[in-house]
């Protein structure tokens, strides 16, 4: 299949921050009737990160973005476009990404908030590389960041053993060599919206002292539909992003799907008849990060020498909307 790979973006720095509370699964069997081990077996988590009351998204997002910025060697005032992925932003407006342009001082920068859930950090970088090919902005800081807990419904045992918080972030330039973004591939079904959803909150249903009981600001899912439709999406979307590029799972060096469900993963390795090992997970330390998630795992992978330059990693995930995503980036 010939190439239609895109190769004018490439990611110049990565950078990560969880909060230091850690919420164990015994943690867990303390506050609903869960143990470690279904939590362990039905998903691979073992523990997630828990904000503190006074850290924000934004907080962790500017710490995320400022080693990203750091590893770029590019200045705030530099940064010509800021994207924020995240489904629990500070506010529903002023964008989040707007108070971290705030607490880094990149004054230059234009600011907006990307709504995909967990498929938003690679929504991100598919806005990033057509701002970046288009040559309006030449320097953009993707960021995906999550207080998920924040929307946790702790009395929920069939959700609140999952989620986590953190952030995580790249900067993306203008390539300059060989290396960088090769294929994007982004999609949506909104006929999914209803398997996972946060109902309360909004225009829809504002939360008020009557509804306050109800638990409706929380996040809402029916956990088996969006498993089924989580692989089927995930591996359309990386087939397409590998056409697009032009290679097979064979050329890949690394994995790094969304860090939802271990089993997850191993059903997206089975069928794509590759071994788990070439992919990167780290669920079993944060629990599901939505929007964090990747953007996490590929700081990790980077700084540890996981992924090396020349390297072709395969990013593809999932989320509510339903919205899926992926990316060949070649290292
Ligand atoms: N501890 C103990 N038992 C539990 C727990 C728990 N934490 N949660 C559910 N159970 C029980 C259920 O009540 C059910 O009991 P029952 O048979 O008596 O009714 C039993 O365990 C089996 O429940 P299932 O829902 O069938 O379990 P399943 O094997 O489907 O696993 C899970 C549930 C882990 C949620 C799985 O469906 C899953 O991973 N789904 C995808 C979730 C996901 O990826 N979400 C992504 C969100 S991304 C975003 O955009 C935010």
């Amino acid at each position: 299949m010939p190439s239609k790979s895109i190769r004018s973006s490439r990611i110049t720095g990565t950078g990560h921050y969880v909060p230091d509370r850690v919420l164990s699964n015994f943690d867990l069997e303390k506050m609903v009737e869960t143990s470690d081990e279904w939590i362990t077996t039905r998903t691979g988590i073992k523990e997630r990160r828990m904000a503190a009351k006074d850290e924000q998204t934004s907080d962790m997002a500017t710490k995320a973005a400022l080693k990203a910025l750091e590893q770029a060697g590019i200045k705030p005032i530099d940064v010509d476009l800021i994207l924020v992925a995240t489904a629990t932003p500070d506010m529903l407006f002023p964008a989040t990404a707007c108070l971290v342009q705030k607490k880094i001082g990149a004054s230059k920068a234009a600011c907006l908030d990307i709504a995909a859930a967990c498929a938003g950090f690679l929504f991100g970088i598919e806005i990033a590389q057509q701002f970046i090919t288009s040559h309006t902005h030449d320097v953009v800081l993707v960021i995906g960041a999550e207080k998920l807990t924040s929307i946790t419904n702790w009395t929920d045992r069939n959700t609140c053993v999952l989620f986590g918080d953190g952030a995580g972030a790249a900067v993306l330039q203008h390539r300059g060599s060989t290396h960088g973004v090769v294929s994007t591939h982004i999609g949506s079904d909104g006929e999914f919206a209803d398997i996972l959803f946060m109902p309360g909150g909004g225009s829809r249903c504002p939360i008020t002292a009557e509804n306050a009981h109800m638990n409706l600001a929380t996040i809402h899912m029916t956990g088996k539909e969006v498993y089924k439709q989580a692989v089927i999406a995930m591996l359309s979307a990386a087939q397409k992003a590998l056409d697009q590029a032009g290679l097979t799972i064979d050329d890949i060096a690394c994995v790094i799907p969304h860090q939802a469900n271990l089993r997850i993963i191993e059903g997206i390795a089975d069928r794509l008849k590759i071994p788990i090992e070439k992919f990167y997970v780290n669920l079993d330390r944060y629990g599901n990060t939505s929007a964090a998630a990747v953007a996490i795992a590929l700081d990790e992978a980077n700084r540890s020498g996981r992924i090396k330059q020349g390297d072709f990693i395969l990013m593809v995930v999932f989320g509510g909307g339903l919205t899926w995503a992926s990316t060949v980036i070649e290292w």
